[in-house]
């Protein structure tokens, strides 16, 4: 390929309008997720330092920032749900009335055509800060799946649009998917958390989420960093137990695995851009060592480059608004 100078790549970059003719890879706010943080209470609005511009709110005040996403074309939410009180069983997360159905009536009332997803997953909810129910200090996975089932159906008949399971415990998808269809929800989608690593970018969250582990780490169940075989394993598991969307998270260290994974199955694929990716963003842009619209844009066309659909992103709020541009 040496056809220079017949061929000059640069006629093509000489101005923005040519460079978007010929752009290959598009973001837009139509395929991003903003995640919410939803807290008991009226009129919360709690800042979460580890992410500027984050905050949790309670139910009234998730209910008017769904209406704003959705009137700046974000395409869905998906929501966190932080309990009254947390127990050793994560039993906030099975409750009819608990702050995940609570929260899904209100953004159904002021915003009805969001795509609601809903995590389902119990470290927000235990006690310990687990993903599951404790045996002698481990997560025992078994006993931990008909709580999962049993969360999902009641974000299910909540109204949720998607149910999300993050916790990484095998068989989840196929306990969640026999429950929903037992109980007629065979028409609620599941995105399973298919490939999701055992990472040091979830600090932030765990803030937010109030889900740090009160003992050890949760390498016993998600996955080793350095496994990219081993997640298309995890993909190959959740499509066959009824995974209908499957996720990749974190998105930027794990392009390689968003690009198999994309490749491999060629399903509905969303990344995770976690917190630490966006908290890493914020604290350059912060002190003025990067700039933090053209940081989102780049991480951002990169995911989907990758071969993401979906991205679940703490900017999705800001893309939509143009990233504060005029
Ligand atoms: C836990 C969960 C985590 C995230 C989403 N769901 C944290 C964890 O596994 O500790 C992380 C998201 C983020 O960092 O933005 N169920």
């Amino acid at each position: 390929m040496s056809r220079f100078p017949t061929y000059r790549p640069r006629r093509l970059r000489r101005r923005e309008a040519l460079r978007r003719l010929v752009r290959e890879t598009h973001v837009s706010a139509t395929q991003l997720v903003q995640p919410l943080f939803v807290v008991p209470g009226t009129n919360v609005e709690t800042p979460v330092a580890s992410m500027p511009g984050v905050a949790q709110m309670s139910v009234d005040r998730i209910a008017e920032e769904c209406q704003r996403l959705v009137d700046a074309g974000v395409g869905s939410v998906l929501l966190f749900g932080i309990p009254d009180t947390k127990d050793a069983t994560g039993s906030g997360a099975v409750a009819p009335d608990g702050i995940i159905p609570r929260a899904l009536a209100a953004i159904r009332r002021a915003a009805g055509d969001l795509v609601v997803i809903t995590d389902v997953c119990l470290c927000e909810y235990t006690d310990h800060g687990h993903c599951g129910l404790l045996r002698e200090g481990e997560v025992d996975n078994d006993p931990t799946l008909e709580v999962l089932a049993a969360e999902a159906l009641a974000h299910a008949r909540a109204g949720a649009d998607i149910v999300a399971p993050s916790d990484m415990m095998d068989g989840r998808v196929g306990a969640i998917r026999r429950a929903l269809d037992a109980a007629g929800f065979e028409h609620v989608p599941i995105l399973a958390y298919a490939a999701k690593f055992a990472s040091g970018f979830y600090g932030p969250f765990r803030d937010a989420a109030e889900s740090t582990p009160a003992f050890g780490d949760r390498r016993g169940y998600q996955m080793d960093p350095a496994n990219v075989e081993e997640a298309l394993r995890e993909v190959a598991l959740d499509i066959d137990e009824g995974a209908d969307m499957v996720m990749v998270k974190p998105a930027l260290p794990y392009l390689d695995v968003i690009r198999r994974v994309k490749e491999r199955f060629g399903y509905p694929l969303a990344a995770y851009q976690v917190s630490g990716e966006y908290a890493m963003i914020k604290a350059a842009a912060a002190n003025g060592w990067i700039d933090e619209a053209r940081a989102v844009e780049e991480t951002l066309t990169a995911i989907r480059r990758a071969g993401a659909d979906v991205i679940i992103t703490y900017f999705a709020h800001d893309v939509a608004r143009g990233l504060g541009r005029p």
